[in-house]
């Protein structure tokens, strides 16, 4: 059995769209208030893509940053692991239109639908090609342009989410104890019909219907979320915890998706983790999905509270039902 740490972390990157949606903007277009979506959310503002930038584009962005950072080259990428639930095409992967603006051009390059656990579920994936020698050099990626698939009609949707990306440049461990200590996933699709998009897919292909009836959009089951993240991220933090053979008190910093500030306070709860050592930006950017947690570890070393040796405990949920987590020694 290989002993763990297999994978570490040498490099981040992220792209954010310049324009901001604000609370105030969705008061203008829609029958809600700044008061009701910060108070229900945490939620301030949002950032939204352009027409013309493709989540390929926001992509590379994000990796151009995590590869420079860890000192890499394109010829050095083995792999590109691409979490999203908003893919610029169903056919190919967004991630070989990756690859081609990378120019990293003997890389294995995917996709991974595991909506907003999309890059945890990618590191894992990661994980196993460093451990079986398939690669050394993966880039792990989470990008989304969320409002190509949000309903601006629909209040208890519309307010949530952001485009962003974010990416990692995953290598093998060196043998110093940092890295990926313990990981958990997992996945219910008993609970698909909570989240999910109806039309657009081989199910239902897209057609006038599907568009009258505006089923190419997201459709949430808001409460029933709610209820469903704050069970399944208390599991995961649990059974990270647990596998990584660590307390809540060793933590240095838990870094949740970023879903809704009360999902946040519920699960730090669950956790034993004081607030003050949760990193929060559902505020600025709301749910950016498979971008929110390197988003958030990027901000969180920016501003100093990850630091070489930091215990983290990464969480996520999404829709599937997917979920998981990591504990990482950074
Ligand atoms: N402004 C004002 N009122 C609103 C809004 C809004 N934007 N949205 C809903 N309401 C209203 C509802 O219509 C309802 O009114 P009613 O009582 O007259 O029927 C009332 O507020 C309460 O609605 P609830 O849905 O019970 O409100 P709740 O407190 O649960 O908050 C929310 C709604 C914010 C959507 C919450 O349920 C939530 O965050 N759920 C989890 C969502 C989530 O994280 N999804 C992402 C999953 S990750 C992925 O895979 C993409």
């Amino acid at each position: 059995m290989t002993t763990r740490p297999i994978a570490r972390f040498a490099g981040l990157g992220v792209a954010v769209p310049e324009k901001i949606l604000t609370n105030t903007d969705f008061e203008k277009i829609l029958d809600t208030s700044h008061e009701w979506i910060v108070e229900r959310t945490g939620i301030r503002e949002r950032h939204i893509a352009d027409e013309d930038t493709s989540v390929a584009m926001l992509a590379e962005q994000a990796s151009k940053g995590a590869m420079a950072r860890a000192g890499i080259g394109p010829e050095d990428v083995d792999a590109i692991i691409l979490g999203t639930a908003t893919p610029d095409r169903l056919l190919p992967a967004t991630a070989c239109d990756l690859q081609a603006l990378l120019g990293a051009d003997k890389a294995v390059a995917f996709d991974v639908s595991a909506a907003c656990p999309g890059f945890l579920y990618s590191l894992g994936v990661a994980e196993g090609f460093i451990a079986s020698g398939l690669a050394q050099n993966c880039l792990v990626v989470g990008a989304e342009k969320l409002s190509t698939i949000t309903d601006y009609t629909d209040r208890s949707t519309a307010i949530l989410f952001g485009d962003a990306a974010g990416a990692a440049v995953v290598q093998p461990a060196e043998g110093d104890g940092r890295g990926v200590l313990s990981m958990f996933l997992r996945s219910d699709g008993k609970l698909a019909p909570l989240l999910y998009r109806p039309g657009g897919g081989a199910c239902d292909p897209i057609s006038t219907k599907v568009v009258e009836e505006r089923s190419q959009y997201m459709k949430m089951a808001g409460r029933e979320v709610f209820k469903a993240a704050v069970r399944t991220m208390a599991q995961a933090c649990d059974e990270a915890l647990t596998r990584a053979g660590v307390s809540a008190d060793d933590i240095d910093l838990l870094v949740p998706h970023q879903a809704n500030i009360r999902i946040l306070e519920a699960t730090a709860k669950h956790a034993g983790v004081p607030m003050d050592k949760v990193m929060v930006n559902v505020d600025r950017y709301g749910n950016t999905s498979s971008a929110s947690i390197p988003l958030a570890l990027d901000q969180a070393v920016a501003e100093g509270r990850i630091k070489q040796g930091s215990l983290l405990l990464l969480v996520a949920f999404g829709a599937g039902f997917t979920w998981g987590s990591a504990v990482v020694r950074w």
